[in-house]
């Protein structure tokens, strides 16, 4: 009979080469040494059985490796380098299929030009935010019903994805107020994606994009939030506009407005049809403390609105969803 070692070698070749190694530990010869624990002299035993436990041991950990080898060469092997030059053009496909900036995207850049071009900076809004930035710094009182007006959503950690680029203005507040405090102004713009729990139909989508403004200096008026606003309409849409304001109400500016453009005949309005663009207003005190900016020094005016909308008017579209449908008809009308 083979002695332990001897047997060693013979049984870990079997399972490298064997397709079911789990079977080398029923063969006979291991059987047989433990068999032979019987005729052993009983001072023997202990010794001998720990030296078949540890063979066994052995064969259980080369039985496992070559399980694994056995699994992994049954995976397919795929090729996942791409059979040809990205950086040629691909036979068989039209230059449109290769791929478009998205239309809010290059409108999106477009209002970011206009403003900066008018001397603002421009920062992009944050996707994941929280209940003192999208309602405490904005002078939303604690379970105050003005915070159901902008149904948002919650993570189950309590973070909101923004329902309104203001989330922003404390940020721009806290950021320019060195430059303010020493004789400047702070003049910036925040652009972004803001989500909103709302049912989706033909004007409500409940992913859009919206564009704010913060001006503060010391003496900001209502008179150049309106020259500001009728300028950047104007450039944006190339024509002269005849715009209105009335009151609106939002905790974070006093006084509140909504703004309006005429529907351009160009665009097909008729007049007296007038479209509410945006939400503005001169920032309220307590917007302006929460960024430790003092309201006796300082005023500013603050606006914010919907960009989705704005491009809807300029290319006549209909529905909103369209943005968001990733449908490629209609993106390849913007090419
Ligand atoms: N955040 C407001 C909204 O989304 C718009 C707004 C911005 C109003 C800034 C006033 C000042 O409805």
């Amino acid at each position: 009979m083979d002695t332990v070692d001897q047997l060693r070698p013979k049984l870990l070749e079997r399972i490298k080469n064997t397709p079911e190694p789990r079977e080398v530990l029923k063969a006979d010869e291991i059987k047989r040494l433990y068999g032979a624990i019987a005729d052993l002299d009983p001072s023997q035993r202990g010794e001998y059985g720990k030296s078949v436990n540890a063979l066994k041991q052995e064969l259980e950990a080369a039985i496992a490796v070559r399980e694994a080898e056995l699994e992994d060469s049954e995976v397919e092997r795929i090729d996942v380098t791409a059979p040809w030059d990205v950086n040629s053009t691909l036979p068989g496909l039209l230059p449109a299929q290769q791929g478009t900036q998205h239309p809010l995207t290059r409108e999106l850049a477009e209002v970011v030009d206009i403003f900066t071009r008018m001397g603002f900076d421009a920062i992009e809004s944050r996707q994941i935010d929280d209940d003192f930035h999208m309602f405490g710094a904005l002078n939303f009182p604690e379970n105050h019903p003005a915070r159901d007006g902008y149904d948002t959503f919650r993570t189950e950690e309590g973070f909101i994805p923004p329902a309104h680029t203001s989330t922003m203005q404390n940020r721009i507040l806290k950021d320019g107020k060195a430059a303010l405090e020493a004789g400047g102004q702070i003049a910036a713009i925040s652009y972004g994606r803001v989500f909103r729990n709302e049912d989706v139909d033909a004007t409500h989508e409940h992913t859009f994009y919206q564009c704010e403004g913060v001006f503060v200096s010391d003496s900001a008026t209502l008179g150049q939030m309106l020259g500001t606003l009728r300028s950047f309409f104007e450039t944006y849409y190339g024509q002269k506009l005849k715009i209105k304001t009335q009151p609106g109400y939002f905790p974070f500016v006093e006084p509140g407005l909504e703004f309006a453009i005429e529907k351009p005949a160009a665009l097909g309005g008729k007049p007296g049809e007038w479209l509410e663009m945006l939400g503005c207003g001169m920032i309220h005190p307590n917007v302006l403390r929460a960024a430790d900016i003092d309201p006796e020094k300082y005023r500013g005016f603050a606006w914010g609105g919907g960009i989705d909308r704005l491009v809807m008017l300029k290319y006549g579209l209909d529905d909103v969803r369209h943005f968001e449908s990733g449908k490629l008809q209609f993106l390849r009308k913007f090419n």
